[in-house]
C-alpha cells in the first residue's frame, strides 16, 4: 500500500522546483516584472553591462544577424534605427527576443536565456539607437 503523502514531501518537491528555476529550459514561463520595474532595470549599469556581454558574445549570436552596433547585416533587421518594428518598450523588446520571428529568420530565444538574461539583452539592445546616433554625429 502506498503511504499518504506527508507535508515534508510537499516541502521537498517545492524546494526542488525552486532549484529548477536556474535552468531556463525547464523553468515555467515567469510573468515579467511590472513596466516601472523593467524601466528601472533598463537603466541599471550592471544590467546593461550584462546585456552588452550577452549580445556581443552570448549563445544567441545576435551580432551575426544584427551587427555589433545593431546596424544589421544581410539577413538581420536593424536594431539601431530608432524605429522598432515590433515596439520599443522593455516588455515589447523582451517579447521580441523571447518569441523571435521564426517566419522572418529569428528563432525564439526564451529557452536559451533566463528571464534575467532576456531582460538584460533587451535593456542593452534599447541603447543601440542612441549609440548609433552619437557615433554618426561624431563623424
Ligand atoms: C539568424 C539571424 C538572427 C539572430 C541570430 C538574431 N536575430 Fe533578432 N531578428 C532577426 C530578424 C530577421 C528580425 C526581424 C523580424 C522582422 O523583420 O519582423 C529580428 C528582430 C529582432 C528584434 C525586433 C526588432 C524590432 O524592430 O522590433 C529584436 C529586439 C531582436 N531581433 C533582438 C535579437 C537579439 C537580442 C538576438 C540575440 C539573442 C537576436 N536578435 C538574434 C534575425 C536574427
Amino acid at each position: 500500500m502506498v503511504p499518504p503523502m506527508r507535508p515534508v514531501h510537499l516541502l521537498a518537491s517545492c524546494l526542488l522546483l525552486a532549484a529548477c528555476g536556474d535552468d531556463p529550459a525547464a523553468a515555467p514561463a515567469q510573468p515579467l516584472p511590472a513596466p516601472a520595474q523593467l524601466d528601472a532595470l533598463a537603466s541599471d549599469p550592471a544590467v546593461l553591462a550584462r546585456g552588452r556581454q550577452l549580445y556581443l558574445t552570448g549563445k544567441g549570436y545576435c551580432t551575426t544577424c544584427h551587427g555589433v552596433d545593431g546596424n544589421g547585416g544581410p539577413q538581420g533587421a536593424r536594431l539601431a534605427s530608432g524605429q522598432w518594428l515590433h515596439g520599443g518598450s522593455m516588455a515589447e523588446v523582451v517579447r521580441s527576443i523571447s518569441e523571435g520571428y521564426p517566419q522572418k529568420g529569428m528563432r525564439p530565444w526564451k529557452d536559451s536565456f533566463s528571464q534575467d538574461e532576456l531582460i538584460a539583452l533587451a535593456a542593452f539592445v534599447r541603447t543601440l539607437p542612441a549609440a548609433a546616433a552619437s557615433a554618426a554625429s561624431a563623424k
